[in-house]
C-alpha cells in the first residue's frame, strides 16, 4: 500500500484488522498514529489488528481507566483512549509525549483531545461509519503529506 491520502471502505471488523496489519508495513518505529472518529466508528477494532500483526497476544480493549495501555510487540505498541481527558494539559501529566519519543508504535483514540501535543509527522486517521451497519470508511493521511502542505 502506497498512500498519501487514501480512503478505504471496509465491510467487517475483519476487513478493518486486515487494513491494520497492511498500514503497518508503512510505519517506522517510533510513528505516531492518531484515530478519529466517533464512539463505535472502529478505532479500537482498528488498534486489535496493528496489536495481532505486532504479535501482541493479550487481548486489546480500549484503555478506559488506564488512559494507555503498553505491550510488548515488536516494536511494542502503545495504546491511548483520550475520550475522558479534557485538553491537553491532561494529557501531559499522563507523560504522553514520551510515548512520540519512543520507539513503539503510538496509537491514540480522540487524539484530537491533544491535538497541540501531536507530533508534525503523526498519521491522522478518520473512520466514519458508512451506509449500513458494518461499512466503515476510513481515510489515512500520511505525514508525507503533513508535511508539504
Ligand atoms: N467495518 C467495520 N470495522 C470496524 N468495526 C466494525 C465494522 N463493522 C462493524 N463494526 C463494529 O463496530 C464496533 C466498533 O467498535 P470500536 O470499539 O472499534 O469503536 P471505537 O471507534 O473504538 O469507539 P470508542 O470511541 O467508543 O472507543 C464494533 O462493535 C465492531 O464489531
Ligand atoms: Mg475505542
Amino acid at each position: 500500500m502506497n498512500v498519501e491520502r487514501k480512503k478505504v471502505v471496509t465491510h467487517s471488523p475483519a476487513e478493518t484488522r486486515q487494513l491494520a496489519a497492511e498500514l503497518l508495513r508503512e510505519l517506522r518505529p517510533g510513528a505516531v498514529l492518531a484515530l478519529h472518529g466517533d464512539l463505535g466508528a472502529g478505532k479500537t477494532c482498528f488498534v486489535q489488528g496493528l496489536a495481532a500483526a505486532l504479535g501482541v497476544h493479550q487481548a486489546v480493549s480500549s484503555p478506559t481507566f488506564v488512559l494507555i495501555h503498553e505491550y510488548p510487540g515488536t516494536p511494542p505498541l502503545y495504546h491511548a483512549d483520550l475520550y475522558r481527558i479534557r485538553d491537553a494539559d491532561d494529557a501531559l501529566g499522563l507523560g504522553i509525549e514520551e510515548y512520540f519519543k519512543s520507539d513503539g508504535i503510538t496509537v491514540i483514540e480522540w487524539a484530537e483531545r491533544a491535538a497541540e501535543l501531536l507530533p508534525p509527522d503523526t498519521w491522522h486517521l478518520t473512520f466514519e461509519v458508512g451506509a449500513d451497519l458494518t461499512e466503515r470508511t476510513i481515510t489515512i493521511e500520511c505525514p508525507n503529506l503533513n508535511r508539504n502542505s
